[in-house]
């Protein structure tokens, strides 16, 4: 048997389809938010590869890094600094393309090319973002954006409700 989040599916948009509808059994039952952000990071490394994959949460009016999966990264963002600080000052998600066009971008590594950060909001509060690099250019687009702010949805559901 293969590893859980193992696919072949190549199109985008069904490969998240099915990573959605088998992820949501590991959030049903646990509420504990470093746990549940932990493995989120690792089914999502399973299932798409990603550079660099983690959560950034609201702490003490900072963003302090959380569970993630990659190189070791900055420990604390500013609001409205970075890729990250922007998507967490604007409440919306940032798809960067190219992060050398970003204004004011982090580089936390200097193998990250592109970048999307999702907001994770509950009851209108910015509680945290989900930041994912990759090391090719234009790597996410509005597929991406649309099934992982499902995901943030979800996740938020089960964290924060
Ligand atoms: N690039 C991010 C910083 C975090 S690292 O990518 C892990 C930013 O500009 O906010």
């Amino acid at each position: 048997m293969e590893p859980a989040f193992t696919y072949h599916i190549t199109d985008k948009a069904a490969r998240y389809e099915q990573f959605i509808s088998d992820f949501l059994p590991y959030i049903a039952d646990e509420h504990e938010e470093v746990s549940v952000l932990a493995n989120t990071t690792a089914a999502l490394r399973q299932a798409f590869g990603w550079f660099w994959i983690g959560f950034y949460i609201v702490r003490d009016g900072l963003l302090l890094l959380g569970p993630f999966q990659g190189d070791v990264a900055c420990y604390r963002i500013r609001h409205g600094r970075g890729v990250c600080g922007t998507a967490w000052a604007e409440a919306t998600t940032q798809v960067v393309p190219d992060v050398e066009q970003f204004p004011g971008h982090i580089a936390c590594s200097g193998s990250s090319r592109s970048e999307i950060v999702v907001p994770l909001i509950a009851n209108g509060d910015v509680r945290g973002v989900l930041d994912i690099d990759s090391d090719q250019l234009a790597t996410f687009d509005e597929t991406d954006r649309h099934y992982l702010e499902i995901l943030c949805k979800h996740l938020c559901d089960a964290l924060y409700q």
